[in-house]
């Protein structure tokens, strides 16, 4: 993965440096993969994001322009100020990737159009529907957490997407959202989600509580490495509702693991560049309740669905210890185990991409004239807030 300023890439110029599955040095061109092509647009939250895939699903280019410099200061994403970004960052990115590959083999654009910041989408729809309408090409809007549901398919060597066997089990962790799925018979149900916060919302409000900067789950994550996990205990949510058994509640974690800081000491802390050994212990402890309880559904719906597999996705699967005890968890239970490439997983346009060429394959494409856009997640079933099916099979 390439770094210059806010900006990462993986791509015909950046491949192989990077991500877990990343070849050594391997150059893709736009001209070894099967046309046409498909450019992604993600600007659903405060990522600026275009891809370039090919035709089986090859990610050719991979921009991400990150905003956390712009957003920082007030420690979480000021909607006004990404919008702003995203209108600026675009046709940098998309001229980049033109260098980069040549834009006219590109057949299809997808494009992420819910849920999110709603002037976010907006800004990042309206540029793409233009650019589709300009160009006659196909437009299929797709919704982020289809997208993040296609990253642990991708691959950053230049290969083509991986098949997933069925069924499947996808875990997908994010600042927005925490919710099992089911793969099965091509298409995808919702299994279970969070009741209050999101997993990586309580990981940033607990690093914004603590002074430790935003986003606070990479932070905690480096940290808790020195902590001791077994510091404190944190007594899990009681969901009364029997229909709900399964479903996450991390908001009383945030809660508990704030007073437990709040009784040690002031907040925020006096010194969070380089925190005492007793906050590490603390963030060590708050790390492993979250990953035991990600995991904790795990036993129920793997018995109940027998998964040949389970993915991983979303910007909390770049979190070593979900990483390592998910793969444990499935390395002794003989399930396949496919976690989105740590390059994939914050918000990005190749999974956009891929996500918009499964549903383009099924002949769904929107009219450019007239994307919806949809601020929340509002999936009845296994579809997305427009009603079409999550994910649909090849
Ligand atoms: O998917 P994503 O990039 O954006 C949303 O769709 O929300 O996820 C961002 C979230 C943030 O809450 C961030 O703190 C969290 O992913 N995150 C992590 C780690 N890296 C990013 N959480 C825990 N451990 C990490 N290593
Ligand atoms: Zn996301």
């Amino acid at each position: 993965m390439g770094e210059r300023g806010g900006e990462y890439q993986v791509g015909a110029a950046a491949l192989g440096a990077g991500g877990e599955g990343a070849g050594a040095g391997e150059c893709v061109s736009a001209a070894s993969c099967r046309a046409p092509l498909t450019l992604g647009i993600e600007t659903s939250c405060d990522e600026t994001a275009v891809a370039v895939l090919g035709g089986g699903g090859e990610v050719l280019v991979n921009l991400v322009s990150s905003q956390v410099a712009a957003h920082a200061p007030y420690l979480g994403v000021v909607p006004e100020i990404a919008a702003r970004h995203h209108l600026e960052a675009l046709p940098r990115l998309l001229a980049e990737a033109d260098r980069q590959v040549g834009l006219e083999g590109v057949g299809l654009v997808a494009v992420t159009c819910g849920p999110g910041l709603i002037g976010s989408p907006l800004v990042g729809s309206c540029f793409a529907s233009a650019y589709a309408w300009a160009r006659r090409l196909p437009l299929v809007g797709v919704d982020h957490l289809e997208a993040h549901l296609a990253s642990p398919w991708l691959r950053l060597d230049g290969q083509p997407a991986q098949p997933l066997p069925e069924p499947a089990l996808a875990l997908v962790v994010s600042g927005g959202h925490s919710s099992y799925f089911l793969h099965r018979d091509g298409g995808v149900r919702v299994l279970n989600r969070t009741r209050d916060d999101a997993a990586g919302e309580v990981f940033d409000k607990v690093a914004a509580a603590l002074g430790l900067g935003y986003p606070g789950g990479p932070r905690i994550d480096a940290l808790a490495d020195s902590g001791d996990p077994r510091a404190y205990r944190f007594s899990p949510p009681r969901i009364k509702d029997p229909r709900g058994a399964l479903d996450f509640s991390f908001s009383g974690l945030k809660t508990a693991v704030l007073q437990a800081a709040a009784s040690c000491g002031e907040l925020p802390l006096a010194t969070p560049e380089d925190p005492p050994p007793w906050v590490r212990d603390l963030l060590a402890s708050f790390r492993r309740t979250v990953v035991d309880w990600l995991l904790a559904p795990l036993e129920e719906l793997a018995a109940t669905h027998r998964p040949v597999a389970v993915t991983l996705s979303g910007g909390v699967a770049a979190n070593s210890e979900l990483r390592r005890r998910l793969l444990a968890w499935c390395e002794k239970r003989g399930v396949q185990v496919v976690l989105a490439p740590l390059a994939l997983t914050g918000d990005n346009a190749a999974m956009v991409a891929r996500a918009g060429q499964l549903r383009a394959a099924r002949g769904e494409v929107d009219d450019p004239r007239a994307l919806r856009v949809y601020p929340r997640a509002d999936w009845k079933g296994g579809a997305d807030a427009r009603g079409r099916p999550l994910f649909p099979p090849l």
